[in-house]
């Protein structure tokens, strides 16, 4: 039996994306904010992303530019591409679709990007910034995951036990430090954590992005707290199809949670949503114009 809120991630993603539509047309006349995408060789499940980017862009005003490089694109040809990306001023915001192909050197490439358009957060200059308390373009799945934990906890997170397993670049490292900053007393766990188990049923947050399926039990979260999953596990079914499953046990975790976002349709939505996001606000400070403050059509 659940017990659980169950966090729509569909649902406030699409809050959010009429947000960014609303702040694309009161920027009309001032600048159109632009993304451009990048995907080198054709990773199928690279492709289905890369190609919702550019479709969420355009649908809410926004300018995108898609550009597919073939596999055997060396970092010379990307990095010139990076380069003219760069320099083009309808490009507010670049993101590079990783993993890239092997040979590849992707911290240069990261290192490439302008910063002030670096949507994905990723460049050295911008994870500095997130972790000093500067201004920073945060990335994207992080910032969903905040924007689901102050629907839940709408009086804020001060003073809470966060934990987070696993510790990509992508996902573990970078809401650690957004935790932090929302005055979370955090831990950033790892599959090598002794007591892993013991260790999130500490929390009064739980964050899993860990990438194992199920890896997380019922029996590890404590009774109340808000889980949320990262986890996209594409497992074969019995019957020989594929599903999405998530890092957490749904079923068991929803009995004893106080909130928990399902997968799919639970964290998934609101990255690209956050993209929206980040791209505006890169739009707008190399304009030098204030973010519009708009409150999204429900
Ligand atoms: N591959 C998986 N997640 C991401 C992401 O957030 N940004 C980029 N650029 N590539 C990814």
């Amino acid at each position: 039996m659940s017990n659980a809120r169950i966090i729509d991630g569909k649902a406030l993603a699409a809050v959010l994306r009429a947000r960014v539509a609303a702040q694309v047309s009161a920027l009309q006349g001032t600048i159109r904010p632009g993304l451009a995408v990048v995907l080198v060789g054709d990773d199928p499940a690279s492709a289905v992303y890369v190609r919702n980017k550019n479709r969420e862009t355009e649908a809410a005003g926004m300018a995108s530019f898609e550009h597919r490089l073939p596999a055997d694109t060396g970092e010379a040809g990307l990095l010139a591409l990076v380069d003219s990306l760069n320099r083009d001023p309808s490009v507010h915001g670049i993101l590079v679709q990783l993993p890239l192909p092997e040979g590849i050197d992707s911290a240069r490439v990261l290192r490439a990007i302008d910063p002030a358009k670096d949507v994905d957060g990723f460049h050295p200059e911008n994870v500095g910034a997130l972790w000093t308390g500067a201004p920073a373009l945060a990335p994207c799945t992080p910032r969903g995951c905040m924007a689901m934990l102050a629907e839940v906890h709408p009086d804020g997170l001060r003073g809470k036990r966060a934990v987070v397993v696993g510790r990509s670049n992508i996902v573990g490292k970078p809401m650690a430090a957004l935790l932090l900053a929302q005055h979370c007393t955090v831990t950033l766990s790892h599959s090598r954590t002794q007591n892993l188990s013991g260790v999130c049923r500490e929390a009064d947050i739980l964050v899993a992005a860990v990438g194992r399926p199920r890896m997380i039990e019922g029996s590890w979260v404590r009774p109340g707290a808000t889980v949320i999953d990262v986890g996209i596990n594409r497992v074969t079914t019995e019957g020989g199809g594929t599903r999405l499953i998530g890092d957490v046990d749904f079923a068991g975790a929803a009995a004893v949670a106080g909130a928990i976002t399902p997968v799919p349709g639970g964290v998934g939505p609101m990255t690209i949503a956050s993209l929206l996001a980040n791209t505006v606000t890169a739009a707008c400070r190399q304009a030098g114009v204030a973010e519009p403050e708009v409150r999204a059509q429900q």
